[in-house]
């Protein structure tokens, strides 16, 4: 299954700027990369800061630039979302019985779970009031069928201070209920604005690095340096044997030489 992970779009009002510069446009230009080269993929899954600021007409925006995306899409909220503005302008979008934006997707490499880790009016993620037992009710329903997490926040450290404030209260715990699970295969998650991928117990996980700002990691500081890279977006390839993510940058390559090789072998395409 080939799998578009996107996050971070931060969209602002019609006429509005962020940081100098239009989100709108920049996920406009992942769009058309997107469908460009990768409209084959299975689903395209938006992990959260769908807006800047949660306001109903950010959403709007969302609504139009999205009509042109050539592949299914699901919406996931972060904590510069609005629940109730993002339901206002998705109605159709899958909730849970709670009202939280979680749901589940049955796809051909197994079972894609959708987490809703937003607190409303602060930037740290929970999966408190049943969502942590949505979760697990979720995974222990297929108990063999493998599972792929996705979430705005990271369920993991990611080993940058700026972020420890910022991250999944209680994160532990729910990270052991989930390597108990036992069919967790990878967790996806934004949020973070950097590139950051490895594992925590056993469960790999994978960031992307976002379509609006970006940040520049340090080790040592709390304080952050917000840049404007490229708009980046991940593409995961999943099967039974594993999951692989490739970064791409949506910008202009110099390319310096075409390799005539052959066909790509079947199996590989
Ligand atoms: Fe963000």
């Amino acid at each position: 299954m080939k799998l578009i992970h996107l996050t971070d779009l931060h969209l602002v009002p019609p006429g509005a700027m962020l940081f100098g510069f239009d989100p709108a446009e920049r996920l406009r230009k992942t769009i058309e990369r997107i469908n460009r080269d990768h409209a084959d993929a299975e689903l395209c899954v938006v992990t959260g800061d769908l807006t800047d600021e949660g306001d109903f007409a950010s959403y709007e925006v969302l609504h139009d630039v999205l009509r042109d995306l050539r592949v299914p899409t699901r919406l996931l909220l972060g904590n510069h979302d609005s629940r109730e503005s993002f339901v206002r302008a998705f109605p159709d979008e899958a909730r849970d019985s709670d009202g939280f934006v979680q749901s589940v997707h049955e796809s051909s490499a197994g079972r894609l779970i959708f987490l809703d880790t937003l607190v409303e009016g602060f930037g740290h993620g929970s999966l408190s009031d049943g969502r942590l037992e949505w979760l697990l009710a979720r995974l222990a329903e297929t108990p063999d069928v493998p599972a792929y997490l996705f979430a705005h926040h990271p369920l993991q450290p990611i080993g940058l201070p700026h972020f420890e404030p910022w991250s999944t209260e209680n994160w532990r715990p729910i990270m052991q209920a989930i390597v108990g699970a036992g069919n967790v295969r990878h967790v996806f998650h934004g949020h973070v604005h950097v590139d950051v991928g490895g594992t925590w117990s056993g469960i790999p996980f994978s960031a992307s690095r976002g379509v609006a700002h970006q940040i520049i990691p340090h080790f040592t500081r709390r304080d952050a340096d917000f840049v404007e890279d490229a708009p980046a977006f991940d593409i995961a390839l999943i099967d039974v044997d594993g999951v692989l993510v490739h970064r791409f940058e949506v910008c202009d390559r110099h390319v310096v030489e075409v390799s005539a090789e052959g066909p790509v072998p079947e199996g590989m395409q």
